[in-house]
């Protein structure tokens, strides 16, 4: 296995979609790290982004797996392909960041962690609000006590993207709102209360959009966290109009509270002080990629595991479950 210490990290980037193309122009601002191929289904786009970051272009993830170019690989694909080129990936010795969410099943997941475990390698999910500066400032106050013991965490993802890929609508494919969107909700409120969500009810709406079959543009959760703290998580996606989001979240302690606006502000109040916190400028996608590579280099699990992708998807299923059974579901760890 490549990238010892010391050595430059070569990445391939498996779909060179939007987030694909991200992150290969995130690597490229970084050190110790190099984009040296990129799979991407699309002739017109791979044969871009190829010439864009002087690398070779592939048609298929299988061909980047199969190329012995990379020593870590970026899974940027449609969700229901995360798994078998997690899985692959893995057992050709190459480290994986993947996007969210983890997989689509539990059997797949567990799939992805055991062969990551038999190789050796490295697995990181890419849960990127855990990067972004007003998020971390959040989880530093709510890790030294700032807030007390939290109480309440409510959570808010609202998006409309008319130039979205189809798949994005498509069950089929991955998409609806709570596995694009919502894994994010679940990963950040469980990781900022440092607790688990044990107990989930859901509704969820369904639509057609873009001719698809219909899949959950908007789902409504209501969530019991180990600690005994309740919240809710609310998420809607759809593509009518070209707006900004909302990502939007609150959680209050027992001493205090934070209102957080991603990719905007933070606000808090405590027994101590209060104060705004506007963002100006935050590269969370450099601060993610980096963490990644630090982990191959120092040999150590990165701070987003695969554990915490199965996690999140443990609360996604659980709330097609409630949503589908007008019952609470409990989630055991
Ligand atoms: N962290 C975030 O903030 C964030 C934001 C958006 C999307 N995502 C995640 O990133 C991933 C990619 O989403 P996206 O928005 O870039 O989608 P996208 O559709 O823009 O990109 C996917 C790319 O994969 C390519 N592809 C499909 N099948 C392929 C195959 N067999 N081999 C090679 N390439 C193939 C497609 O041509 C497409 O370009 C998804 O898992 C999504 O959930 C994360």
């Amino acid at each position: 296995m490549g990238a010892a210490t010391g050595e430059v990290i070569r990445l391939g980037i498996a779909g060179g979609g939007i987030m694909g193309e991200r992150i290969a122009a995130t690597v490229a601002r970084l050190d110790g790290i190099e984009v040296r191929a990129i799979a991407d289904a699309n002739p017109a786009q791979r044969e871009r982004l190829g010439q864009a970051f002087g690398c070779s272009a592939v048609a298929t993830w299988e061909e980047l797996v199969a190329g012995g170019e990379v020593d870590a690989v970026y899974v940027g694909l449609p969700n229901h392909l995360h798994a078998a080129a997690a899985c692959a990936a893995a057992e050709a010795g190459l480290h994986v960041l993947i996007d969210k969410p983890l997989c689509e099943t539990l059997a797949e997941g567990e799939r992805i962690l055991a062969a990551v475990e038999r190789a050796g390698v490295r697995l990181m999910v890419g849960f990127s609000h855990r990067f972004h500066v007003e998020l971390t400032t959040a989880k530093r106050m709510l890790a030294a006590g700032e807030l007390g013991a939290p109480v309440l965490a409510t959570d808010i993802i609202v998006d409309s993207a008319p130039d979205g890929p189809d798949w994005y609508w498509d069950r089929a494919a991955g998409g609806g709102v709570v596995q694009l969107q919502m894994h994010h909700s679940f990963d950040r409120l469980a990781w900022l209360l440092d607790s688990p969500i044990v107990r989930v009810q859901a509704s969820v709406h369904e639509r057609a959009l873009r001719g698809a079959e219909p899949a959950d543009v908007a789902a409504a959760v209501t969530l019991t966290f180990a600690n005994g703290a309740v919240g809710t998580s609310a998420a809607s996606f759809v593509t009518g109009y070209d707006g900004d989001g909302i990502v939007e979240l609150a959680i209050q302690g027992t001493h205090g509270h934070v209102r957080i606006e991603t990719w905007r502000s933070i606000e808090a109040q405590t027994a101590r002080s209060a104060f705004d916190q506007h963002q100006r400028r935050d590269d969370w996608l450099g601060a993610e990629v980096a963490e990644f590579a630090a982990a191959i280099r120092e040999r150590r699990e990165p701070s987003v595991t695969g554990r915490d992708g199965l996690r999140a998807l443990r609360v996604a299923l659980a709330a097609f479950e409630s949503a589908r059974t007008g019952r609470a579901v409990d989630i055991t760890p």
